[in-house]
């Protein structure tokens, strides 16, 4: 039996095609169901839809053998216990900082509102830069329009979103992708398995 980790949104979208061109099929009978662990055209195959921060934790526990998860959530994690095998190319984006304009930028100890605390502080602090992370969830972009921060650390990709609240992208921090992420153990136990959907996955990509 093979478990393999997805999101629900814009990872299972752009992931379902891949899959299908591997050779694994789910019926939209089951991904319009409720259920979290879905069968798939393979009965030795099940994928389990979670949310995306937690794919690595279910990987890293062996509670899926593999998964996909962006590059962005890895980097939070830390991906321990995980093998980073294969860039899939999908959900591509940029991790940048933004701020209504540069002169924002110029503080002694920068407010930053974001989710991405460990990639903003790496950021930082190779930068030499003192900083105050404000966490947030979701919708980072409203904290500098309110005035809780002076920039924000986010996704963009089509800048929509920036625009949409009156923000500029200013320094790019990583490329984002994501990634195909698998247990370690799994990888000793299911080698032959694993190696074969990976494989079957690169083809076609
Ligand atoms: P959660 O439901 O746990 O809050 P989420 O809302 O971040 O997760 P998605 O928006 O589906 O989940 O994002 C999943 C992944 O897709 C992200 O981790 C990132 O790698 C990538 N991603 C996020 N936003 C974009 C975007 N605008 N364009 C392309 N890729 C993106
Ligand atoms: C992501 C990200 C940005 C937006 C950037 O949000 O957090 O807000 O996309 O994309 P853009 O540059 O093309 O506008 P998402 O669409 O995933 O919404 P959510 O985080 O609220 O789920």
């Amino acid at each position: 039996m093979l478990t393999i980790a997805l999101s629900k949104g814009r990872i299972l979208e752009q992931t379902l095609p891949l899959l299908k061109k591997a050779g694994l099929e789910i019926s939209d009978e089951e991904l319009n169901s409720r259920k979290l662990i879905l069968d798939t055209s393979l009965d030795d195959v099940k994928v389990i839809i979670i949310r995306a921060t937690d794919v690595p934790v279910f990987v890293q526990h062996g509670a899926a053998d593999f998964g996909i998860s962006g590059k962005d959530v890895l980097l939070e994690h830390g991906a321990d216990g995980l093998l980073e095998l294969l860039d899939l190319g999908i959900a591509q984006c940029k991790l940048m900082v933004a701020a209504s304009d540069e002169q924002k930028l110029n503080q002694n100890t920068l407010k930053i509102a974001t989710k991405y605390v460990n990639s903003t502080k790496r950021y930082f602090e190779a930068k030499g830069q003192q900083i105050e992370i404000i966490k947030l969830y979701g919708a980072m972009e409203l904290a500098p329009v309110v005035g809780l921060s002076h920039c924000i650390v986010d996704l963009v990709d089509t800048g929509n979103t920036l625009k949409a609240n009156g923000l500029v992208p200013l320094e790019h921090i990583i490329d984002i992708s994501s990634r195909l992420v698998v247990n370690a153990a799994s990888f000793k136990t299911k080698n032959a398995e694993i190696k074969f959907w990976i494989n079957s996955i690169k083809k076609n990509l």
